[in-house]
C-alpha cells in the first residue's frame, strides 16, 4: 500500500513510523515532512493546507490511504476533499472538525448536552465583553479566542487590567486574526490536566492510554505557553475511577452529541481535561492527535495502527480490539533557544546516527532539515526524544540520558518532564 501523511512535525513522524510497522505498507509519502522523516518516507513539497494540491498529488500517486494530522487542513475541509476524490483517509470532516475550530461551538455543544466544562459567556462585541468582565469582577479570568491560534489563543488574566487588554488585543488589534472576532470568557478551573486521545468512528469510541503534556517553556511550569515541551504516558492522575467517569460523562456523550448535531466525528478526538475538585471537566477538544502526546501514546500501542484507521474510515471500529502495553513512555522535546519567541535556525545537530536516530530511544524529528548529509535545525521544537520503560522513572532516565548527548547551538529542554507536583 501507498500511504500519505499530511503534516511535518514530531507527531507526523510518530504516525509515519507506526504506520510503517504494517508489512502491507510499501511507501509512505509525507507532505511536506521534515529532515528526519526522509530516512523512512518520501517527502513531497506540498503545504499541509494546500487542499487541491494534496488531492491532486494523492490521485496521481495512487495513494491508498491518507492520514491528515494537523488541525488547519482538517478545519478547512481536507477530509471532505479526499472523500469526494474517493481516497480513503483518516481525519474528521469539516463539519466535525469545528469541535476544535470554534470554541464558541464546542462550549455551546457542551452546554446543550450537559457535558462538564467551565461556565462561560461568548461575545462578538468588544464593549459587551469588557462590560461583562467589569461586572463579574472575578480573577483569574480565562479569555479565549474562538478560532485556531496555534495553541496560543488563551489568556489567563490575573486582574482587570490584563483581562481588558486581552480582549482588546484579540478583538481590536486582531493578534490572532479572525480567530479573535468572537471571544469566550470562562470560569478559571484548577486541578491536574490530562490529555486523552481517542479513536472513534461515530459508533464506537476507544480511548487511548492517557498522557500528560508540559506546556510551559521553562521548568516548574514557568515561562510562556508552547506547543508542548514534553509528555509522559500514562498520566498518573488518571485513575481507573476517573477514566470511568470520563467515559460516561464526557467521551460517549460527546460522540453522541456530534451525531445528534449531524456532525459525526470520525478520526482521533482529543479530550483536554482538568481533574477539578468537582470532577473531570473539558478544557478543550482537538480534532486530531496531540503533539507531543502522540510521541508517547503511539509507542505503547500494540495493535496495528493502519488496521485501526481503516476500521474507523469504514465505521467498523467495534471489530478491532485496540490494545496498549502496560509500561510507560516519556518524551523530552529539544527546542531552539528562545522558543516560543524569536529563535535562530540552521544549526548542525550532533549526536545522531546517519538516519537521525539514537540507540535505545526513538527520535521524532519536528523542526529539522537534512542538508549535505547532516541534520540541521529548522524550527522551534526540533526533536522529541522518546523512551519506554517498565516504570515512568526508567522511561525518563533513558530519555534524558539520550537527550543530553544531542547537541546544537542554544539547545533548550526542560529538566522536569514527568515530575509530579
Ligand atoms: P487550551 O489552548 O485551551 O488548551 O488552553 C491552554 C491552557 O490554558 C490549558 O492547558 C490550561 O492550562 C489553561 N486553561 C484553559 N482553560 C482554562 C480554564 N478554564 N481554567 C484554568 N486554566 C485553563
Ligand atoms: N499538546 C497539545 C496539543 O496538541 O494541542
Amino acid at each position: 500500500m501507498k500511504l500519505l501523511v499530511v503534516g511535518s512535525g514530531g507527531r507526523e513522524h510518530a504516525l509515519a513510523l507506526k504506520l510503517k510497522e504494517n508489512p502491507k505498507v510499501e511507501e509512505i509519502f509525507v507532505a511536506p515532512g521534515n529532515g528526519g522523516m526522509e530516512a523512512t518516507c518520501i517527502p513531497v513539497d506540498i503545504k499541509a493546507t494546500d487542499i487541491q494540491g494534496m488531492v491532486d498529488f494523492a490521485k496521481k500517486a495512487k495513494i491508498d490511504f491518507a492520514v491528515i494530522a494537523p488541525d488547519d487542513p482538517l478545519v478547512m475541509g481536507m477530509a471532505d476533499a479526499f472523500e469526494e476524490a474517493g481516497i480513503p483517509h483518516f481525519g474528521p470532516s469539516k463539519k466535525a472538525a469545528i469541535i476544535e475550530g470554534s470554541k464558541a461551538f464546542s462550549k455551546e455543544l457542551m452546554k446543550k448536552y450537559n457535558i462538564p466544562t467551565a461556565a462561560y459567556e461568548t461575545f462578538t462585541d468588544e464593549e459587551a465583553a469588557k462590560a461583562y468582565l467589569l461586572e463579574r469582577n472575578q480573577y483569574p479570568a480565562v479569555i479565549k479566542a474562538d478560532g485556531l491560534a496555534l495553541g496560543k489563543g488563551v489568556v489567563i488574566a490575573q486582574n482587570e487590567e490584563e483581562a481588558l487588554e486581552a480582549v482588546h488585543s484579540m478583538m481590536s488589534e486582531k493578534i490572532f486574526g479572525d480567530s479573535g472576532n468572537t471571544v469566550v470568557i470562562e470560569e478559571f478551573l484548577t486541578g491536574p490536566e490530562v490529555s486523552v486521545l481517542s479513536f472513534t468512528d461515530g459508533k464506537t469510541l476507544v480511548p487511548m492510554v492517557s498522557s500528560k503534556d508540559h506546556k510551559r517553556a521553562l521548568d516548574n511550569d514557568q515561562g510562556l505557553n508552547t506547543g508542548g515541551m514534553g509528555t509522559i504516558a500514562p498520566n498518573p492522575y488518571y485513575t481507573e475511577e476517573i477514566a470511568k467517569i470520563c467515559m460516561e460523562q464526557i467521551f460517549l456523550p460527546t460522540m453522541r452529541a456530534m451525531n445528534a448535531e449531524g456532525r459525526t466525528f470520525k478520526g482521533c478526538l482529543y479530550f483536554g481535561l482538568m481533574i477539578t475538585p468537582g470532577g473531570p471537566k473539558v478544557i478543550e477538544y482537538n480534532c486530531r492527535f496531540g503533539d507531543p502526546e502522540t510521541q508517547v501514546v503511539l509507542p505503547l500501542l500494540k495493535t496495528d495502527l493502519l488496521t485501526i484507521m481503516e476500521a474507523v474510515y469504514e465505521e467498523r471500529l467495534s471489530e478491532v480490539p485496540v490494545e496498549f502495553e502496560d509500561g510507560c513512555s516519556a518524551c523530552v522535546i529539544l527546542a531552539s533557544g528562545g522558543y516560543p519567541k524569536k529563535y535562530t535556525t540552521g544549526y548542525p545537530i550532533g549526536g545522531l546516527d546517519p538516519l537521525g536516530q539514537k540507540e535505545g530511544v526513538t527520535i521524532y524529528h519536528a523542526g529539522t532539515r537534512y542538508e549535505d548529509g547532516k541534520f540541521v535545525t529548522s524550527g522551534g521544537r526540533v526533536l522529541g526524544v522518546t523512551a519506554k520503560g517498565k516504570t515512568l522513572e526508567e522511561a525518563l532516565q533513558k530519555s534524558y540520558a539520550a537527550a543530553k548527548e544531542i547537541t546544537f547551538t542554544d539547545v533548550h529542554f526542560r529538566k522536569d518532564i514527568g515530575v509530579i507536583r
